[in-house]
């Protein structure tokens, strides 16, 4: 028989926006991310490209609704000299790429690049500062350029040399990354005292723009970072404060992305649902300091984290993404979605061709992965209103005498009145029967589409790209006020139902 797992979801209490930021993306001067991924050369002749950036790509992210992209990194981040990377090309610097492969970096991706791609693609950039090992001045100058009006200081009359005139459009900024480790080692009494000095000077070049300073966030579970961060910052001079999680088996021994087995999935699960606990225990520390949610949570790090593919350089973090990904893509949107009040920001790790890429390429060609389709599918969520859901019952996904949540459910209205329902059947072997009962609202039509795959380890390759793509999904019964969906193992579902 397939398990029944019944729901409630509550339309009258829907009060809360989910971001469209819970759907941000994270691009880092990392193996082939920016370089020979996203950034091919504005010379080159063989990929059609607009200033260097690859057309495919922009026309898959702008389809993605990419709400925020993140850059230059990452640890990247806290080595990076933006002034190495404006001006002239032929005339900038290159460094040492320390953290990723020691490679060289020719700064020939620099904050235009960057800036115009957000344009493009329609994403609000989110830039992560250097704090490790760079200045206040630097920062605070980096500020000024990209935001200052025309004319109106040095530094927009250096950015109008340099070809860009008006200021672009740039309102997140991360004061340092993993400044507990590759960001400078800092305790978080240390951090926040330096916090205050770069937060003072970076400033709000216009209204509609106020500056929101993001404060280096805490490492998984370290709840008393989170702690000290908002006891100590003021709190008109923070706006937000990460946390940073991946989904991993073993940091020893993470184990290959595509051959594994369903124990190994299991345990990726764990770590990916671990994500409910985390956020729910540094939303709690949170409150205490601001019981008005005005300070808001970013995870602008999360996403699954393997071996690299073999034969390919370890300082890279080159991974396939299987099926696999694409549950811990689902279950993961769904715990930010129902903890919009707090979580306001999130950012998967990371766009293309490092660690849970929703795009993999190989010279000219492209992929997108299955963890692309699940961003895609839920992107219905951005700006929508979070109806909360209640579980009535729950029924478990058993392996031995371990136990995890089967089904994961997030729901959200539209300003149009439609209301989505994301589901994910976690189980790898079972089918589950998901009844939903909603309060006070009735229900006339239901259509919807599915992501699923014949196993775990199917996924999309250069010479088969659509193994794994949504397709339309009829397991959904209406029967007044309930509506009862049947989902296969393994499968992420998102449904459109219409009063
Ligand atoms: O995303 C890869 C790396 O993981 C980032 O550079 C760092 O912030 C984190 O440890």
């Amino acid at each position: 028989a397939i398990a029944q797992h019944q729901v409630l979801l509550q339309p009258a209490k829907a009060t809360t926006t989910i971001s469209r930021h819970i759907y941000g993306h994270f691009a880092e001067h990392l193996g082939r991310c920016i370089y020979d991924g996203i950034y091919v050369g504005d010379t080159n002749k063989v990929i059609p490209n607009t200033d260097g950036v690859r057309n495919d790509i922009i026309a898959a992210l702008q389809q993605l609704k990419v709400p925020n992209l993140r850059w230059p990194g990452g640890c990247f981040a806290d080595t990076y000299h933006w002034k190495d990377g404006v001006g002239p090309k032929a005339n900038r610097p290159s460094i040492v790429n320390r953290w990723w492969g020691g490679v060289t970096e020719d700064n020939s991706f620099g904050t235009h690049d960057f800036l115009n791609l957000c344009e493009r693609i329609g994403a609000e950039p989110y830039l992560a500062g250097n704090v490790g090992s760079g200045t206040v001045q630097e920062l605070s100058d980096w500020v000024q350029y990209v935001s200052a009006p025309a004319n109106a200081s040095p530094m927009s009359k250096w950015r109008a040399q340099n070809g860009r005139e008006k200021p672009w459009s740039v309102k997140y900024w991360g004061v340092g990354n993993e400044v507990w480790g590759c960001g400078g080692n800092m305790t978080p009494e240390y951090y926040a005292n330096i916090y205050k000095q770069y937060a003072t000077f970076m400033s709000s070049w216009n209204n509609d723009d106020k500056i929101f300073r993001v404060a280096s966030g805490a490492n998984g579970d370290n709840y008393h970072w989170t702690e000290v961060m908002m006891r100590d910052i003021p709190h008109h001079m923070l706006e937000g404060v990460g946390v940073h999680h991946y989904a991993v088996i073993n940091w020893n021994k993470k184990g290959s992305a595509t051959q594994f087995t369903e124990a190994d999935y299991f345990n990726t699960m764990k770590s990916a649902l671990y994500m409910e606990e985390l956020v729910t225990k540094h939303a709690a520390v949170m409150d205490k300091y601001d019981p008005k949610k005005k300070v808001a949570m970013l995870v602008d790090e999360w996403g699954g984290w393997y071996d690299v593919e073999p034969g390919t350089n370890p300082g890279f973090l080159y991974q396939q993404n299987t099926m696999r990904d694409a549950m811990i893509a689902g279950a993961t949107l769904n715990i930010f979605n129902n903890h919009a009040d707090r979580v306001r920001m999130a950012n998967l790790a990371q766009t293309v061709n490092v660690l849970q890429a929703v795009i993999l390429t190989k010279g000219a060609k492209m992929i997108l992965t299955p963890t692309y389709h699940v961003m895609q599918m839920y992107n219905v969520h951005q700006d929508a209103t979070l109806i909360p859901v209640q579980a009535q019952t729950a029924t478990n996904y058993t392996l031995g005498a371990a136990q995890l949540p089967a089904i994961s459910i997030s729901a959200s209205k539209n300003k149009a009145g439609v209301t989505h329902i994301s589901l994910v059947n976690i189980d790898a072997t079972k089918s589950n029967t998901v009844k939903l009962n909603v309060d006070g609202a009735t229900y006339k039509k239901v259509s919807g589409q599915i992501l699923t795959a014949a196993s775990l380890q199917t996924y999309n390759d250069f010479d088969a790209p659509n193994r794994i793509q949504p397709a339309a999904f009829n397991g959904a019964r209406l029967n007044g006020n309930s509506l009862e969906v049947t989902m296969p193992p393994l499968s992420v579902v998102v449904l459109a139902v219409n009063e």
